[in-house]
């Protein structure tokens, strides 16, 4: 199947990234992007790709004994950007700030454990963000130039806070209708002292 490991969302976050993700949607050209659910949205850690039936015993052990070695934090939600960038986007997204580090700290940690059991490290930089919605592969040169001429109109808002407490490791099903994702462990954050 295949899965990824991720941090989830509250439903008064989730309230709010619907209600920005309806504001682009007024302010892009809507039909050119593929939007996300907003209960389909999370921060991402490490997206395993397949993993065999077999596997999934020692992922969770693993991902289990990684989570309780951290404790609770939070993160703020801010601010619109794209992959690759604004001029040629992609990939929409909300941005993710932590200035502690312990974000990052627990992403190598989860991305190094992970990769002492065979999933290959991504090679490029964690950059936190909520994905809000992916430019189709069909959308013009115009409609992608209305998108970066918006996204860069739009200024930078405080979204909310997340409080995480634990990491999740979901299942990801390929729908037509877009991508299901179901928790299959959730494994929390240790107590602190
Ligand atoms: P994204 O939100 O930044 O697109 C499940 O597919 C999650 O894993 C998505 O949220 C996606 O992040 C992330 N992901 C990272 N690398 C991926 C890849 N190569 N293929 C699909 N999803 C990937």
């Amino acid at each position: 199947m295949r899965a990824f490991i991720a941090i989830d969302l509250s439903g008064s976050l989730r309230q709010k990234l619907a209600a920005h993700s309806q504001k682009l949607q007024s302010r892009l050209p809507s039909h050119a992007i593929r939007w996300a659910r907003p209960e389909a949205i999370h921060l991402t850690l490490k997206f395993l790709g397949e993993v065999e039936t077999t596997r999934l015993e020692t992922v969770e052990g693993i991902l289990t004994q990684v989570a309780n070695r951290w404790t609770k934090f939070s993160f703020l939600v801010e601010g619109f950007g794209c992959f690759p960038n604004v001029a040629r986007p992609r990939v929409i997204w909300v941005g993710v700030r932590e200035a502690s580090g312990t974000l990052e700290r627990l992403q190598t940690d989860v991305e190094s454990e992970m990769a002492r059991i065979g999933f290959v490290s991504e090679g490029r930089r964690f950059h936190p963000h909520l994905t809000l919605g992916r430019v189709r592969d069909r959308a013009s040169k115009d409609q992608r130039e209305a998108i970066s001429r918006g996204l860069s109109e739009i200024e930078a808002v405080a979204i909310g806070e997340q409080t995480v407490e634990a990491v999740t490791l979901f299942r990801s099903d390929l729908r037509p209708s877009g991508a299901v994702y179901t928790p299959l462990l959730i494994a929390p954050l240790g107590d602190p002292g």
